[in-house]
């Protein structure tokens, strides 16, 4: 089976997600699977893969227009295949936002994913641009890496777990 881990990322925190993803996948799947690692903006079609996990980095609110453009450009044929989406947003200690920290409903109705999953991220002010330091004073959060790697490779042996149930123990290539 071929798998798709496409993602949005404008500091590389989500990138960096995105690639614990398709390792973990690889791991779990062995032979059964290629995974390819991509950037949402540089797919042009899903017709190739069976599953594609689909994610962004959220910033004010919404996903990155790469993973979201993805979505409104694919949408018939993400319909097609298992989707998961994921988000990665959330900063801070105790995490905030706290609640909706991303409205992805029209997302998930649009490309059919079987579920989308929220994690949190990082925030580093010297990687940032100077209007992005300001919106993020209002957050008052510490610079950090909040990012739960044990939650991330969790979600991936899970889908992993289902794939294995629902795509039979075929090889690479078509399964
Ligand atoms: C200007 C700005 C706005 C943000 N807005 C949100 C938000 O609305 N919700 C949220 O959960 N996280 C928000 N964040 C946190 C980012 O999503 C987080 O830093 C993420 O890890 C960035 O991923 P990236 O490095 O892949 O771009 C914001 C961060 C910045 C700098």
């Amino acid at each position: 089976m071929k798998i798709l881990v496409a993602v949005a990322s404008r500091h590389g925190a989500t990138r960096d997600i995105a690639d614990e993803i398709g390792r973990c996948l690889r791991s779990e799947l062995g032979a059964r699977a290629v995974v390819e690692v991509l950037f949402a903006e540089n797919v042009a079609s899903v017709d190739d893969y069976d599953a594609v996990l689909l994610g962004s980095a959220v910033y004010m609110g919404h996903w990155l227009d790469g993973a979201a453009g993805l979505v409104e450009r694919q949408h018939e044929g993400l319909r097609q295949k298992d989707v998961w989406l994921f988000s990665s947003g959330p900063v801070g200690e105790p995490p905030k936002p706290a609640e909706d920290s991303v409205d992805v409903t029209g997302l998930v109705t649009l490309s059919g994913a079987r579920g989308h999953r929220v994690f949190s991220g990082r925030i580093d002010r010297s990687r940032l641009r100077l209007p992005e330091r300001a919106m993020v004073a209002a957050l008052r959060v510490k610079d950090g890496d909040y990012r739960d790697w044990t939650a991330v490779r969790d979600w991936a042996a899970e889908i992993a777990a289902q794939l294995k149930a629902t795509k039979g123990s075929g090889h690479a290539g078509r399964g």
